[in-house]
């Protein structure tokens, strides 16, 4: 599959089968965010991966809306940064996020970004629970499984393309 094709496939899929996610594929997963770009190469992220489901249902209460996915999801991996490292923390950890968004397409799997930062009380729910310590934010948690619900693909013919401006804006 081309990288464009990749791209046009992606969508949030927030409903998931009961099968487990292969640990090799969550090891591929994990090395295409180990992979992401970051500002110096500073390399911030940390990365929590929960497979445990008692868990990840307690994580998807870590708000009100938005996190529900993660009650079926049978892998989630949660996002932190160390913010004391570089002013770019969370566009790092959020390339690294994507990274896996991609990779699990890739892979066969659905996937979507759970906010957590600077939502309610999200992020010390998550702390708390995964023991991320108070030096690191939490940007996001990925849900990740087999789908269980098919999604549009993206139309080239439909894309915004009023949002590009060549040269001036
Ligand atoms: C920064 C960011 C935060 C997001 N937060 C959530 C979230 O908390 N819950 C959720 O269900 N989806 C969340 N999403 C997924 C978006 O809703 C989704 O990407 C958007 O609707 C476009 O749909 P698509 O991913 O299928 O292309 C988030 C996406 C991004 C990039």
């Amino acid at each position: 599959m081309s990288f464009l094709e990749l791209c046009r496939q992606r969508r949030s899929i927030r409903n998931y089968t009961a099968q487990p996610v292969e640990k090799q594929k969550v090891e591929q997963i994990l090395q295409a965010a180990l992979m992401a770009p970051s500002a110096k190469r500073l390399q911030p992220w940390q990365f929590v991966v929960v497979d445990d489901k008692a868990m990840i249902e307690q994580l998807a209460a870590c708000k009100q809306y938005g996190s529900r996915m993660l009650l079926e999801a049978p892998l989630a991996i949660v996002v932190a940064a160390d913010a004391s490292l570089t002013d770019t923390w969370q566009c790092d950890a959020a390339i690294a996020a994507h990274n896996m968004l991609l990779a699990a397409e890739d892979l066969g799997l659905g996937a979507c970004w759970v906010h957590v930062y600077e939502r309610e009380q999200a992020e010390e729910h998550v702390r708390a629970l995964t023991g991320i310590p108070d030096n690191l934010n939490v940007l996001c948690i990925v849900s990740i499984g087999y789908k269980n619900e098919q999604r549009r693909t993206y139309e080239l013919e439909k894309l915004p393309y009023e949002k590009i401006h060549y040269g001036k804006f």
